[in-house]
């Protein structure tokens, strides 16, 4: 029987993640997804947003990327699969690691865009789901909505850093207990923050860094901290 493990097993998430929102195409996002990759493959967060769509463009043959699909008021979530077929187009891909909801819908219920999310899995075309930007009553209703489709929600990703902790209260003990990974934008403030406290701070408690960095100096700081400091989470 052919081995299709490489198919069904999607790959681990790894320790620490690469924040792409300044990622254009061109010699520098090129010379950065060097450096990150240099030892193995590493976790691109990239969004349909981000650069109105260059950021997806810089990561095109990308291995592992993650992509966020934004509920814009003008669109319903059976729009979902249009934008995903739009970010796959400028990935050059078939399907990406993880799609994510880049925030909840303000005034309408969220369940639809979580069943489209979960959707994309039985197609294939996103090998996990997510969410971002959501409080804990919109956290725990996608949750729910996406055991019901038999895709449990796999990243929460939310900004977190030294200086802002209030996901401690809620969202991360939410998903410590159901096994979910939490991935912490902005971790160093936007760069306010030193590299080499903020990023040990994360680390040391479970949670993937996503770092947003050109500069191949600092993308080899942050996997030399994720080398010395990761065990992330049960999926990681
Ligand atoms: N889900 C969401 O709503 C959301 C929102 C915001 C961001 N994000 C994600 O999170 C990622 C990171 O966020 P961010 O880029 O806004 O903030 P950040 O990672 O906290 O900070 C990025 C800044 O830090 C600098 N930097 C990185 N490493 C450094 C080092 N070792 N020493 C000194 N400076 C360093 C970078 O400059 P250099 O380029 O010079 O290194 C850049 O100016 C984004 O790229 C995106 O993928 C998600």
């Amino acid at each position: 029987m052919p081995d299709n493990s490489a198919m069904t097993t999607p790959a681990p998430l790894g320790p620490i993640a690469a924040g792409t929102n300044r990622f254009r195409p061109g010699p520098k996002a090129a010379a950065a997804r060097r450096a990150w990759t240099a030892e193995g493959p590493v976790l691109f967060d990239s969004a349909e947003i981000y650069g109105l769509g260059r950021s997806e463009r810089a990561l095109a043959g990308e291995a592992l990327v993650a992509t966020k699909i934004m509920p814009h008021p003008w669109r319903r979530p059976g729009g979902l699969a249009d934008a995903l077929t739009a970010s796959l187009a400028r990935l050059e891909a078939s399907t990406v690691r993880l799609c994510l909801l880049h925030f909840p819908t303000r005034w309408r219920d969220n369940s639809g865009w979580v069943r489209a999310l979960a959707a994309e899995v039985h197609t294939g075309r996103a090998q996990g789901i997510g969410v971002s930007n959501h409080d804990l009553g919109q956290l725990r209703e996608a949750w729910r909505v996406a055991n019901e489709e038999g895709v449990p929600l796999e990243v929460v990703q939310d900004e977190y850093h030294l200086d802002k902790r209030g996901v401690e209260a809620e969202i991360l003990p939410f998903c410590q207990e159901h096994g979910i990974t939490f991935q912490a934008f902005r971790p160093l403030d936007g760069g306010r923050l030193p590299s080499s406290e903020a990023l040990p701070f994360l680390l040391e408690r479970r949670v993937q860094p996503v770092v947003g960095t050109l500069n191949p100096d600092h993308v080899r700081e942050a996997l030399g901290y994720s080398k010395q400091l990761a065990r992330v989470s049960p999926t990681i």
